[in-house]
């Protein structure tokens, strides 16, 4: 199997203001300087500055949470690709779970989104996952193949399984749920796939080695720096 770099990403959510963002950065480069793995930073929009000003020289990237598909126009308190691109980010996350779930996000429109995205020449972490409902109801792949349908293949794309029934609750799938959604989604689309739910130092290692786990998209446990460095460490091999 050839070796990958696994591709750690930290998505802060609506958390830390830019002087914890800046604190936290300054405090995190010297702990994962050593590591093997790519790390990306994703703060709220108003942190992105900071951090793409103290990541220059080292290895991370700087990703935002969302983005509008349109390139300017009448849309109150959206943000462009190109307004992304002009702050040097280098990637964005789109279709995340609570983006669905609170701000009805659709498959067509994170579509829409990941294409303007793409266009601009950001990278994209395109977010996927059943619910525990669909889950029980055996309805995971017909779910991941629905979201997965609107996507297309290309090198700035990342696809994050994000199971929602794992995120932020503690319940980590298992690196063997992992695996096999991992392995389904990568029959459909041939990308890199994160995993994210309840990353944590002490489960990383164990999902990073499964074959088709390409890296992690880590939401609570970013936010400490002793986690994030040690998920960063325990993720490279
Ligand atoms: P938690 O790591 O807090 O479960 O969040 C996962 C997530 O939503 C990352 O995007």
């Amino acid at each position: 199997m050839p070796e990958r770099t696994p591709y750690i990403a930290a998505n802060w959510k609506m958390n830390k203001t830019v002087a914890e963002a800046a604190e936290f950065v300054d405090a995190l480069l010297p702990r994962i300087a050593a590591t093997q793995s790519d790390v990306v930073i994703c703060p709220p929009f108003t942190a992105l500055t900071p951090v793409v000003e103290r990541r220059y020289g080292t290895a991370v990237k700087v990703a935002a949470q969302n983005m509008h598909e349109e390139e300017a126009g009448a849309f109150t308190g959206e943000i462009s690709a190109a307004m992304l691109v002009e702050l040097d980010v280098e990637a964005v996350v789109l279709g995340h779970s609570e983006r669905r779930q609170f701000f009805g996000e659709t498959d067509e429109g994170v579509a829409r989104r990941v294409e303007a995205a793409l266009a601009q020449g950001l990278h994209v972490i395109a977010c996927i996952g059943e619910t525990e409902a669909e889950r029980e109801a055996g309805e995971t792949e017909e779910v991941l193949r629905r979201q997965v349908s609107v996507l297309e293949a290309d090198d700035g794309l990342v696809v994050a399984y994000e199971p929602v029934w794992a995120i932020g609750t503690g319940k980590t799938a298992t690196p063997a749920i992992a695996q096999q959604a991992h392995a389904f989604i990568k029959s459909l689309l041939d990308v890199p796939v994160l995993y994210g739910g309840s990353v944590k130092p002490d489960n990383a290692a164990e999902l990073a080695a499964q074959p088709d786990v390409d890296g992690a998209l880590v939401g609570g446990a970013s936010l400490d720096l002793e986690s994030f460095a040690a998920i960063c460490r325990a993720s490279s091999h």
